[in-house]
């Protein structure tokens, strides 16, 4: 009889699409994937219009990526982190981020290797390990400030690790990690030759205080780093799944060899409508900046007033709320009840955990504010009722 794989078999239904389709079910207001409510900025989205509408975008793009992409990244890589990219060896375009990290993954991890990962992490990163026959190794960061203890970083180090894959502005926790923390993993993987796969798609949504570092500019490290962003998170353009990776030519390299046969080339038209996005001024990062805050106050009120205790995200647009104090239950029941009988769907977060590691969770969920001013007061009023 035919059957699936071997290598799929353990992999289930994503949680978003279990949360989607549960919170259409009972019309909850949909706080669960990080998928902007709202436009991306309208002239970057006639930019694509013009790529269908000039007969110059619609067959096959070049496969590392679009000239004029490839150098906007590069010149914002230089602008921002003072990172000297060469567009045309040092920047590959993929299918989003999420392609980016599958084929840095299969370009720079051997079968058999072993690949540190942070957790909770973006819920594609052990399946592109255990698809690419290397071995994911965990290590969890605590709540309530979610910070790893260094020793269990430092012992999960070894002779068998190739890479580990960091990604800050932390997607659930909104963590962004310190020059020191960044400082300490640098260390680790000069000491132990590891490369690292830095997922920074969240580079632009820091708040306050908070400063996004990239891995790759910390000294010792650019040879040993490829850099992963997303024009959807960039620009509010999720739909569009275009991302890239950029770094040293050797590395961007063995990515790009996985690129190609993986998917080969990337949306053309959106990739043009890309290298115009870069073309805006920097004014347009900070009030996506400016409006990211008011959203993620709103969160944290409609948060706080409903009895959860959240630690104020610096960056990403998701906050993980403790909810202990207003539910029995854990993590999964919670976002269950959340969307049936409140109206508001959540993530419950133990699926970004290692089963070892899922109890970290129980009393967690992950609320997304990529939504609406107005949607965001609704879910907090709400939120309301949890505590009555
Ligand atoms: C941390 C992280 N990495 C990667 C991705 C995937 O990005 P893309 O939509 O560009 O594939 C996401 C999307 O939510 C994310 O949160």
């Amino acid at each position: 009889m035919s059957t699936a794989a071997n290598r799929v078999s353990t992999f289930g239904t994503t949680i978003f699409t279990t949360i989607n389709t549960l919170a259409a079910q009972h019309h909850a207001i949909n706080l669960g994937q990080g998928k902007p409510d709202f436009d991306g900025p309208e002239a970057v989205v006639s930019a694509a219009v013009r790529a269908l509408q000039d007969g110059q975008h619609n067959q096959y793009a070049p496969g590392p990526g679009y000239a004029a992409l490839k150098q906007g990244i590069a010149t914002h890589a230089a602008a921002y982190y003072n990172l000297d990219i060469d567009p045309n060896t040092g920047v590959v375009v993929t299918a989003g981020a999420t392609e980016a990290v599958f084929s840095s993954v299969l370009g720079l991890v051997d079968p058999g290797d072993e690949v540190i990962v942070i957790e909770p992490f973006f819920d594609s990163y052990v399946p592109n390990i255990i698809m690419a026959n290397a071995t994911p190794v965990f290590v969890p960061l605590h709540p309530p400030d979610w910070t790893f203890d260094p020793d269990e970083l430092r012992r999960a180090f070894n002779t068998r690790t190739r890479a580990i894959i960091v990604n800050t502005p932390h997607n659930p926790t909104g963590r962004v990690f310190t020059l020191e923390e960044l400082r300490l993993i640098a260390d680790l993987c000069i000491e132990h030759d590891v490369t690292v796969i830095s997922d920074e798609v969240y580079e632009h949504l820091v708040f306050d205080n908070a400063r996004h570092i990239p891995i790759a500019a910390l000294p010792g490290m650019f040879e040993r780093t490829v850099t992963i962003g997303s024009l959807g998170k960039s620009f509010s353009v999720t739909g569009w799944k275009v991302g890239w990776v950029y770094g040293h030519p050797r590395l961007v390299e063995g990515v790009g060899r996985a690129h190609q046969f993986v998917t080969f080339a990337v949306n053309h038209p959106a990739q043009a409508a890309g290298a115009f996005a870069f073309t805006l001024p920097g004014t347009y990062f900070e009030e996506l900046q400016a409006m990211y805050t008011v959203k993620r106050d709103l969160m944290m009120q409609g948060l706080t007033a409903a009895g959860l205790k959240a630690r104020v995200p610096e960056g990403t647009y998701f906050v993980m709320a403790d909810f202990s104090d207003v539910f029995e239950g854990d993590d999964i029941e919670f976002s269950q009840y959340l969307t049936r009988d409140i109206g508001v769907a959540c993530i419950p977060p133990s699926p970004f955990y290692s089963q070892q590691h899922a109890i970290i969770a129980r009393k967690q969920a992950r609320f997304a504010f990529c939504k609406s001013d107005d949607l965001l007061r609704q879910a907090g009023d709400k939120l309301a009722k949890l505590r009555k």
